[in-house]
């Protein structure tokens, strides 16, 4: 196995530090006035949107108070979603009656959050919006209407600000593109 500077793995970087800061502040004053006067529930699904929950409650100033769930995919690769969804880490309070905006990192399929959002609605929240990092509408298998949305990107496989590939290169600051060797194996 290797362990090198993780950075020597990346092909390409598709977004970079400065740009992604800039659409999260984007987002943040976005929401921040979408819900003027009310109390936002953050919903972010672990582990790839960690960085982004993170970085997107700083940049709104509305009350907000956060959850945090934890799904997994049964029968998937490390590039692919099975759409069979498995809650590892329920909600950790009640979200009957609250405004509810879910943080993804990614939208590729979208068979995991049409899976959460079904869920969700069940909770009975008084809303219950989308907000996405990515977007990879090239691989969309159920419609999702996405509220918030950062970037769309092209139908390729990304790692780094929280994305990993076999659980590695989730730390990297950026959203880039390995090498096609790194997928090769070790
Ligand atoms: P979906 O169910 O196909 O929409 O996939 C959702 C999940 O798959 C995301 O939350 C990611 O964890 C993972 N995923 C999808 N595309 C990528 C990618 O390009 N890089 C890393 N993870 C991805």
């Amino acid at each position: 196995m290797h362990i090198p500077e993780l950075a020597n793995d990346v092909a390409e970087v598709l977004i970079g530090e400065e740009q992604i800061r800039q659409k999260v502040i984007e987002l943040g004053a976005r929401l921040s006035a979408d819900y003027l006067g009310r109390e936002l529930t953050l919903v972010s699904v672990l582990k790839g949107s960690l960085p982004f929950m993170a970085d997107l409650m700083r940049a709104i100033s509305i009350p907000v108070t956060i959850d945090l769930m934890e799904v997994s995919s049964y029968g998937g690769t490390a590039t692919e979603t099975s759409g069979l969804v498995r809650i590892l880490k329920d909600l950790s309070a009640s979200i009957e009656g609250r405004d509810v905006l879910v943080v993804e990192d990614i939208i590729d399929t979208g068979l995991t959050l049409n899976y959460l959002v079904r869920y969700l609605k069940g909770k009975n929240p008084r809303s219950l919006r989308i907000c996405t990092l990515l977007d990879k509408p090239a691989r969309r298998l159920v419609e999702i209407p996405i509220d918030y949305r950062g970037f769309e990107i092209p139908d390729q496989f990304v790692v780094g600000y929280g994305l990993d590939y076999g659980e590695r290169y989730r730390n990297l600051p950026y959203i880039g593109v390995l090498k096609p060797e790194v997928y090769g194996g070790t």
